[in-house]
């Protein structure tokens, strides 16, 4: 596939309003995407755990314009927004840029007035990324819009929209909102960015997991710890960026491309040892990324560490396969398999909760990506 493949060719239907609703999760990234090029192009290529309780819900209104009375050539995109019941003025930004860079591949979008209201499983102030689930909630949206304009009789346009394109294009579109969010659309393991260990994979959008994998990943567990809830200190598109120029930008982008096909046979075997050395190594070296750009950030806090080191001892102690992972920011993913999560959870909420802000954390696992409702 191509980015000229995803754009449709002319609509067979007219229509007038509608609604729509799809629920789309978080993903938590195994091998993580730090760094990418023009047009949302990642530098080297991820793997992520989708996940189950951490979504977003949206949904979408349509109403036709009427175009006459818009004067102007070509008219702005017409669309309001709104985070659980509340008008969200601060989100616009974001979203004009989307439709911005989408609207090639979705011509109907300035056709329509645009109602998009959208809720989190999560507390938005969690520090947990809403963009991944967000993003790909209002892509998935989009795509039905389409697929109703689209299908009417032909059967080529019919095996157009095979769900597997609905679904690629939704990954497409969704990475031109935000990166990891092409990640969200299935699950239960998605690798995007152009990978060697990987057939089928690209740059353009995810695609489902296609290899074998061990028992011992099925139901994996991730207890996401929330250390700091305030606003991220770094922004993403400002922690890409920082990725140009890096002294050991190079060294890195190849390191995921190792990391990846090292975890192909990680995941084939069920090494959990292995599994976790890897996972916190690619954490890890995120963080290190952030501290060794110019300008330097420090994004894990104290308890964030503290976290680390009682995961680190407990793990000593008792020989049980509990690991963790880090997004760009402080709160800690503690990832385990199914069949110690009793053992572990209670370690978790005898141990490290305490260092949790006001106590909070989410439990979570793995989950097979989104719905419409
Ligand atoms: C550290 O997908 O949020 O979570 O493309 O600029 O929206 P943008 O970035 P974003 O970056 C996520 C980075 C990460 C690692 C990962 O999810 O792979």
């Amino acid at each position: 596939m191509t980015k000229q493949d995803f754009i449709p060719k002319a609509y067979h239907t007219k229509i007038e309003n509608g609604t729509i609703t799809w629920e789309s999760p978080s993903n938590i990234a195994l091998v993580k995407y730090w760094g990418k090029k023009k047009n949302q192009i990642p530098e080297n290529p991820s793997i992520s755990f989708t996940l189950d309780n951490c979504k977003t819900i949206t949904t979408l209104s349509f109403v036709k314009r009427d175009l006459s009375t818009v004067l102007k050539v070509t008219p702005d995109f017409s669309f309001e927004v709104f985070l659980d019941g509340e008008k969200k003025e601060g989100f616009k930004s974001k979203i004009q840029t989307f439709f911005e860079r989408i609207e090639l591949y979705l011509p109907f979008l300035r056709d329509y007035h645009f109602k998009i209201e959208t809720s989190n499983t999560f507390p938005h102030s969690s520090g947990i990324a809403s963009s991944a689930s967000g993003m790909s909630a209002l892509a998935l949206c989009l795509m039905s819009i389409e697929k109703e304009l689209s299908v009417i009789s032909s059967a080529i346009d019919k095996s157009h929209f095979s769900d597997d394109y609905f679904n690629q294009k939704a990954s497409f579109l969704a990475r031109l909102g935000s990166g990891s969010a092409c990640r969200s659309i299935e699950g239960d393991l998605i690798v995007w960015g152009e990978s060697k260990s990987v057939e089928g994979s690209s740059g353009l959008f995810g695609v489902k997991y296609p290899y074998q994998v061990h028992e011992n990943f099925k139901e994996y567990q991730d207890t996401i710890l929330l250390i700091d809830k305030g606003e991220k200190q770094v922004s993403s598109t400002v922690g890409h960026n920082l990725m140009h120029n890096h002294p050991f930008a190079q060294n890195r982008f190849q390191q995921a491309h190792e990391n990846l096909e090292e975890l192909k046979s990680i995941l084939e075997s069920g090494n959990l040892d292995k599994f976790i050395a890897l996972i916190e190594s690619e954490a890890l070296t995120l963080h290190a990324m952030m501290m060794t750009s110019m300008p330097y950030f420090i994004l894990m806090k104290p308890n964030t560490l503290e976290i680390i080191n009682k995961i680190w001892n407990f793990r000593k102690d008792t020989g049980l396969h509990i690991g963790f992972t880090l997004d760009a920011g402080a709160n800690v993913h503690v990832l385990y398999p199914k069949k110690e999560a009793e053992v572990i959870l209670e370690f978790i909420k005898n141990e490290l909760v305490a260092y949790c802000q006001n106590g909070h954390y989410i439990c979570d696992r793995i989950g097979f990506g989104a719905k419409q409702l």
